[in-house]
């Protein structure tokens, strides 16, 4: 038995457009996914968001089941386009009105709500007016925020402004995979620099209209490892350890941006004001930190996977989530670490009806769980841990062929059924120990 402390938090991670649907609904605006799932081929299976797991429509249901789990907490996070649907400004009542009852329905559970103000949802209008390479976006979020922390204020138990700004950054400004499918990597640094500002800008204002809840952010790490002890490897493993791990997470410190190249490209950092890097180094009261798996770097090409995989092809690496703990707290900058989080996709396939025994997935969660205990005996501040995904949903450039779920998502019935894996989870957090 490895037990985990009494208080720690057990809880499910979601985020708005992957389970949300009703894009339409109650003067929701329009949304950089639902433009680049209209255009062809960006979505490997043909699919979009318009009805996902109708969540908007079904989140009674869906907080009843969590209770059913027993969960302790819950992720979700906030549509921007609901709350800010046009270049006017103007604030969606209705918008807000749909996240204070989901709000209200998770205490009436005994549930806490733990809200990302930004999982990549941009608003069309302001993708329009260059997204994340205009500063301007600055002001945006910070009206943004305050109409949402304004609404909801402390009832929401914790707040992260940013959810993955790498993947932001990266993936929808210089690689193109996600929206809105820019690919230019001047453009990915100036995204990743107003990304940080809008976050450092909000959290003054989070902690001034909700002066109880915990502040922070959500950032992704993948361990890097060198394919070999090639010069020429282990300057490619340096740039991607740089790019994808130590971008946000060393401003946010107070460290400023890592010096050298990003995929043999200098940053001039012309984005930088003065002032800036202070305002990013705001002091917060957590790190979420999501870990998939790590990833082994060649210089001139790709490695084969060494370690089983899942269904997206990523090794599985359980110690990584201890290792990485170790590094983070060595910044020796943050209180507490929450892992929001961390899953797998697996394919599912033994399946009794509708009923999936996924022990594939419980492997996978049994290994990382006991992996992160270990860092709690070591010390490291760890307080809670958000599965990935509470449900089956639109995993964005894969749409709805790879599923993370603890809970089944028949996408023709909307059916819920938990898989062995929930059924799992819920015998560990009443346990709170894992066997
Ligand atoms: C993370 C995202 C989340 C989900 C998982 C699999 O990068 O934050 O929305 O797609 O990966």
């Amino acid at each position: 038995m490895t037990n985990f402390p009494t208080e720690f938090l057990w809880g499910a991670a979601t985020s708005s457009f992957q389970i949300e649907g009703a894009t339409g609904a109650d003067g929701r605006g329009e949304s950089i996914w639902d433009r680049f799932c209209a255009t062809p081929g960006a979505i490997h299976d043909g699919t979009d968001g318009q009805i996902a797991c109708d969540h908007y429509h079904r989140f009674e249901e869906d907080i009843a089941l969590m209770a059913s789990l027993g969960l302790k907490a819950y992720r979700f996070s906030i549509a921007w386009p609901r709350i800010v649907p046009d270049a006017s400004g103007a604030i969606n009542e209705a918008g807000l009105d749909f996240y204070e009852k989901l709000v209200d329905t998770l205490l009436a559970h005994g549930i806490a709500p733990y809200a990302t103000l930004y999982h990549w949802d941009l608003p069309q209008w302001l993708e329009d007016q260059d997204g994340w390479v205009n500063r301007d976006i600055v002001e945006a979020f910070t009206h943004y925020t305050r109409a949402v922390v304004g609404r909801l204020g402390d009832k929401v138990a914790s707040y992260a402004t940013l959810n993955e700004p790498f993947v932001s950054a990266d993936h929808g400004y210089r690689e193109g995979e996600h929206a809105p499918g820019r690919t230019s990597i001047q453009d990915a640094f100036a995204a990743a620099h107003h990304l940080l500002l809008a976050h450092g800008t909000a959290v003054p204002i989070i902690r001034e209209l909700a002066p109880s809840a915990q502040v922070g952010v959500v950032l992704n790490f993948t361990p890097a490892f060198p394919a070999s002890d090639d010069p020429a490897d282990l300057d490619w493993t340096d740039q991607t350890d740089a790019w994808e791990n130590r971008w946000y997470v060393e401003p946010i410190v107070g460290l400023g941006y890592p010096e050298g190249a990003t995929h043999n490209v200098v940053w001039a950092q012309s984005e930088v004001l003065d002032g800036d890097l202070e305002t990013i180094a705001a002091p917060l009261d957590f790190l979420g930190v999501n870990y998939y798996s790590r990833q082994v770097c060649k210089a001139d090409g790709e490695v084969p996977a060494t370690l089983p995989v899942t269904d997206m092809g990523w090794e599985i690496y359980p110690q990584g989530i201890r290792e990485l703990l170790t590094r983070l707290h060595g910044y020796d900058t943050f209180p507490s670490f929450y892992i929001t989080e961390n899953g797998c996709a697996m394919p599912d396939i033994d399946l009794d009806g509708e009923f999936v025994n996924d022990q594939d997935r419980v492997s996978y969660f049994r290994e990382h769980l006991t992996e992160l205990n270990a860092a709690i005996t070591n010390g490291v501040p760890i307080r809670g841990y958000f599965a990935w995904s509470l449900f089956d949903n639109f995993e964005w450039a894969h749409g709805y062929a790879k599923r993370f779920g603890l809970v089944r998502v028949n996408y023709e019935t909307l059916e819920r059924t938990p898989k062995a894996s929930a059924l799992w989870y819920r015998d560990v957090i009443a346990a709170n120990a894992v066997s």
